[in-house]
């Protein structure tokens, strides 16, 4: 069995993130009865106490206290804190923490050059002892949001400084992308610096844009309150229904995270337990991406639901099928259907066969359109554990042409910004930050563009050419 690290940076990253833990420590003790920590345990928790001298956490014994194989970073104490003080604080040891007091104040250069300097030993440092603790380490998993400062920031220099130490572990982000109506007016300008370094330095990109988060959450509570769809979701997690009647989610991000939760269950799901057909972590790159910037894999998810309407009707195995490649059931907004597949992952949990993934594929090949040079581009794991509560799950993870409509709605973002040079002095403020910087990265995703516009219209004349990274 291998393991992965979780790193979370930022107040969205570990927001996320510790909707992960929740739910999935909620998995492994509804499939773990027998209080002994396992294998499946193994993949993201340690059991402490228990080590055989000088190894790597044992595999076996009674569970004496869980850790998560985790490093948490956030330049704002607030978040870390509340953790802390959290039902979940026992998960983590107060060293595998890591903040400073105020924050990175929406600014990308902040979080990536001041705090990437100051703190850069110290998160070097906790990855290292949580490397150390693993047999075989597989994959890290960084989650963090484009908007604000230090996720992006500092987030995408914690994946640079993975990259310089461990290149041989493979990298996965969950990106959360900012609405168009986002409070933090900065963050076209922090979301364009940011992708340059994830297409740079990634192996893989899972975005998630809040706008459909928002949108699939709206949906959820007003078919759990009446029956029908059609609601919106307001900042605040205030819910109002299409009655005029208004909810209040307790906490607000707390069902948009779950969802997002519910995507990092699913892709770990092969790693955590066993299946009849299991999908390596790294085999996702490997089979996914076939230009090394061109690693954004388009999450859908179904059935879609939050913690809090577990209850949602079961899906019919073939329909969870068609759901994973509608618009709805897809993380962020785009039409998957009108653009082309490089490629595609079925991961699926519960007891389904191979025969219904195969009549399954065979009967979507024919309505998607795929680069006629990998018709055969589908990559499918069976993880016989469902979801708690549900008979069956899937995520696609689709590398379609259709996320560029997201790269292009936050260019036109930056460039609106940037044109009349707003805010930028409080950037250019920052030792380690250029102008230059600003050019690179709105180049860098024009090109990026370019790359999935010339995959659509290879023929074109003036079409852009494809640029591939070496
Ligand atoms: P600084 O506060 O500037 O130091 O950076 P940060 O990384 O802590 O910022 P944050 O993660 O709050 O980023 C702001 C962006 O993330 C905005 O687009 C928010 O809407 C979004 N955001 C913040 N928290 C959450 C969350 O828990 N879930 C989701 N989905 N989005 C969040
Ligand atoms: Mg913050």
């Amino acid at each position: 069995m291998t393991q992965s690290i979780v790193v979370q940076v930022g107040q969205c990253g570990n927001q996320v993130g510790c909707r992960f833990w929740d739910l999935a420590l909620r998995e492994h003790a509804h499939v773990n009865q027998t209080g002994v920590y396992d294998e499946a345990l193994s993949s993201f928790f340690r059991n402490v106490d228990q080590r055989r001298a000088g190894g790597a956490d044992a595999t076996g014994g009674r569970i004496t206290a869980l850790k998560a194989r985790a490093v948490l970073v956030d330049m704002e104490e607030g978040v870390l804190g509340e953790i802390l003080q959290g039902p979940l604080r026992s998960l983590f040891n107060s060293t595998q923490l890591i903040s400073d007091v105020s924050g990175s104040g929406n600014n990308w250069a902040v979080g990536h050059h001041t705090y990437g300097l100051t703190y850069r030993e110290q998160i070097v440092d906790q990855v290292r002892k949580a490397a150390e603790h693993c047999d075989c380490l597989q994959c890290f998993f960084l989650i963090h949001s484009m908007g604000g400062g230090t996720g992006s920031g500092l987030g995408t220099f914690v994946l640079k400084l993975l990259e310089e130490e461990f290149p041989e572990v493979c990298r996965i982000v969950t990106s959360v992308y900012p609405t168009a109506e986002d409070d933090v007016i900065t963050s076209p300008y922090n979301s364009v610096l940011a992708m340059k370094e994830l297409t740079e330095h990634a192996d893989c990109v899972l975005p998630v844009d809040n706008q459909s988060l928002v949108d699939i959450v709206g949906k959820i509570q007003h078919m759990s309150n009446t029956g029908k769809p059609s609601c919106t979701i307001k900042k605040d997690c205030t819910i109002i229904s299409g009655q005029g009647g208004v909810v209040k989610v307790e906490k607000p991000f707390d069902a948009m995270n779950n969802i997002v939760a519910n995507l990092l269950l699913n892709i770990t799901s092969s790693a955590r337990f066993e299946g009849s057909l299991n999908m390596d972590l790294n085999e996702i790159a490997m089979n996914l991406v076939p230009f090394p910037r061109l690693h954004y894999l388009v999450p859908s998810v179904t059935p879609l639901y939050t913690l809090a309407d577990v209850n949602v009707p079961p899906r019919r195995l073939d329909q969870m099928f068609s759901d994973a490649f509608s618009k709805d059931h897809q993380l962020i907004r785009a039409d998957p259907k009108h653009n082309l597949y490089l490629a595609c992952a079925l991961m699926l949990r519960g007891n389904v066969q191979m025969s219904d993934l195969r009549r399954n594929i065979e009967r979507l090949k024919s309505t998607l359109p795929f680069v006629p040079w990998n018709q055969e581009g589908w990559k499918t794991s069976l993880c016989s554990v469902p979801p708690v509560c549900h008979s069956h799950s899937l995520l696609a993870l689709a590398n379609n042409t259709c996320v560029k409509s997201t790269f292009f709605e936050l260019r036109e973002r930056f460039v609106k910004l940037y044109r009349r040079k707003a805010h930028l002095h409080h950037y250019l403020a920052v030792d380690g930050m250029e102008l230059a910087g600003f050019n690179e990265a709105l180049s860098s995703v024009s090109d990026l563009i370019d790359d999935y516009t010339h995959l659509e219209h290879p023929l074109m004349p003036n079409a852009p050419r494809l640029t591939i990274a070496t």
